[in-house]
């Protein structure tokens, strides 16, 4: 006999899809990753997703988050909880700002200039890609009152890098990202699979280090505070935000759950996914006994034993 689902042409409500469409509101960032991969084209979802090989190091990133533990304070006084913090002397509403991504029109018609008004609207940093998919002046032009930096490749061509450098400076961009771990690209198995242009996938900083939150602790010690750290890769959760804090970071870095944000509705997919992270580092600073985010310090987490 036919399951009855066959003869009702309705699945029961265990075998539907769980993947939330934009009806659903979605409550965490892997409920924008789920959206994403349901509605991007194959190719695009493997360029943001995939890492270099195996992706070992892509995967080792969100898992060694979840191997600490925060350890809850309680009978504290957790009213005001303020969740502002400065990067290089600038106000930012909360220690979690965007990473350079490269393509944002892959995913959304007018991709960084959606980030950049999400961004200023939600009061953080975006570090722009030098692989920006939209003119600079448009994204400047479109956040004017935007906190930007610029992540730089310098090319061997050093006048072309400078030429670069004065144009980011001129349109307000504060700072520059230099990246240098891209000595030679990562073998990208997705892209040369979908046959995307290699040269336009320069680089995954994050897959070609050991685990971010393992160097972490190492640079923290080595700077001795003379240098404000910030970290990237696999943060996905607002716990992991406090964690990353507890360790040493000044701000934490978003990469991948940016693009799902764009993806789920531009501008306000992007407000809402910071929006959620925001919300749930508030209520980890609130159950770890943090009023402000001076106070997070390493006694908040501990090293978990399974
Ligand atoms: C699709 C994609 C494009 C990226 N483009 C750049 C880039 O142009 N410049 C750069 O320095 N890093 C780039 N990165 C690395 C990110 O800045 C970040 O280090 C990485 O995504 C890890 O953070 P996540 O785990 O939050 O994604 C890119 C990463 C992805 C996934």
């Amino acid at each position: 006999m036919l399951p009855y689902f066959f003869l009702s042409k309705q699945l029961p409500d265990a075998l539907i899809p769980t993947i939330p469409g934009p009806e659903m509101p979605l409550a965490c960032l892997t409920d924008f990753q789920a959206f994403a991969r349901e509605r991007l084209p194959k190719s695009t979802w493997d360029f943001i997703e995939g890492g270099a090989d195996d992706s070992f190091t892509r995967d080792d990133n969100i898992a060694a988050f979840k191997r600490i533990r925060l350890r809850p304070r309680y009978l504290k006084n957790v009213v005001n909880v303020d969740t502002r913090t400065t990067i290089q002397g600038e106000e930012i509403t909360a220690p979690i700002c965007i990473s350079p991504t490269g393509f944002h029109c892959l995913v959304w018609p007018d991709g960084e200039m959606s980030t950049a008004r999400a961004a200023q609207a939600a009061g953080v940093c975006y570090i722009t890609s030098t692989f920006a998919t939209c003119a600079l002046e448009d994204i400047a032009a479109t956040a004017p009152r935007g906190l930007r930096w610029f992540q730089l490749y310098v090319h061997p061509d050093r006048q072309l890098s400078k030429q670069l450098v004065q144009r980011v400076e001129s349109l307000g961009f504060k700072a520059l990202v230099i990246t240098v771990d891209v000595p030679k690209l990562g073998n990208r198995r997705h892209d040369i699979r979908n046959q995307l242009d290699l040269k336009l996938n320069l680089l995954l900083k994050d897959l070609h280090s050991p685990k971010e939150i393992d160097a972490l602790a190492e640079v923290v010690a080595a700077v001795k505070g003379t240098m404000e750290v910030y970290l990237d890769g696999g943060i996905r959760t607002g716990n992991d935000v406090l964690k990353a804090l507890a360790l040493g970071a000044k701000c934490v870095f978003l990469g991948r759950p940016i693009l799902w944000g764009l993806a789920y509705k531009g501008e306000d997919g992007v407000k809402e996914l910071l929006n959620i992270i925001k919300n749930e580092f508030h209520t980890s600073m609130a159950l770890t006994g943090c009023q402000s985010v001076a106070e997070i310090n390493q006694d908040m987490i501990q090293f978990s034993r399974l």
